[in-house]
């Protein structure tokens, strides 16, 4: 049987596909501030900013390609039962053509009821227009978790990092909660890697092989070391 591996990625991923991360631009994302984009308390005070702000983002996301380290945890499959939980709102881990992923923070190219955020659309195109309706008659806005808003998917993926044999970070600052906290579900005895030019700070470091690189370098050394 092949061993369990869990990859939990952050934007730093896509950073070489050119979608932006977060923290390394002045706390802005794309010139807002996140409170004023990313929170419910922003979609009800200024919906057509916040649906215009993700109307971009989307359009970024499909123009974009998924890179050598989107394609080395693919890689990574011939060896591996690989899990993928990833952070990311784009859809770069699918089209790189990776079988198990999980957004916990949403993801861009589908759209989702304002009134069930359970209930969500693929989208046709890049555009999510005000009027545009779920089957209960709310407004449709991008998929997406926003600040203050509950993570549906962090059960689930706290129980697939409980049973990791060997667990790999790719490309995030561990600054947002829950997911930042899922690399402690991981059982001690596993091997933790983390691919980062700035590596984060974690519980029980001298424990974490640390490959300070960008993710398509990095990935690049990781497939040397467990292949
Ligand atoms: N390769 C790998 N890592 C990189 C690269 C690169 N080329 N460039 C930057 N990084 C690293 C940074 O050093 C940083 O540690 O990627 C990380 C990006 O961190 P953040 O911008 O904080 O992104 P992330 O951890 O994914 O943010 C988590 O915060 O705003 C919310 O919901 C949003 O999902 C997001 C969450």
């Amino acid at each position: 049987m092949k061993k369990k591996l869990v990859v939990l990625t952050g934007a730093g991923i896509s950073a070489e596909s050119g979608l932006k991360t977060f923290r390394d631009t002045d706390g802005l994302w794309e010139g807002y501030n996140v409170y004023d984009v990313a929170t419910p308390e922003a979609w009800k005070k200024n919906p057509d900013l916040v649906q215009d702000f993700y109307n971009e983002r989307r359009k970024q996301v499909l123009a974009a390609q998924p890179n050598d380290a989107h394609r080395g945890l693919v890689e990574l499959e011939k060896y591996y039962d690989v899990h993928i939980i990833t952070q990311n709102i784009d859809d770069l881990h699918e089209r790189a053509g990776s079988s198990n992923v999980i957004h916990l923070h949403g993801v861009i190219t589908r759209s989702q009821s304002d009134l069930n955020p359970g209930l969500t659309y693929p989208i046709d195109g890049w555009e999510i227009k005000m009027g545009d309706r779920c089957e209960l008659g709310s407004q449709l806005r991008a998929h997406v978790v926003w600040f203050g808003e509950a993570v549906p998917m962090i059960e689930t993926a706290s129980e697939i990092c409980e049973s990791a044999d060997i667990f790999i970070l790719v490309g995030s600052s561990l600054a947002v909660y829950p997911a930042a906290g899922l690399i402690n579900f991981v059982p001690s005895q596993s091997p933790r890697y983390i691919i980062d030019p700035k590596i984060p700070e974690v519980r029980n470091r001298k424990q974490v092989v640390r490959i300070e690189k960008t993710a398509t370098e990095g990935l690049k050394e990781l497939l040397q070391l467990l292949t």
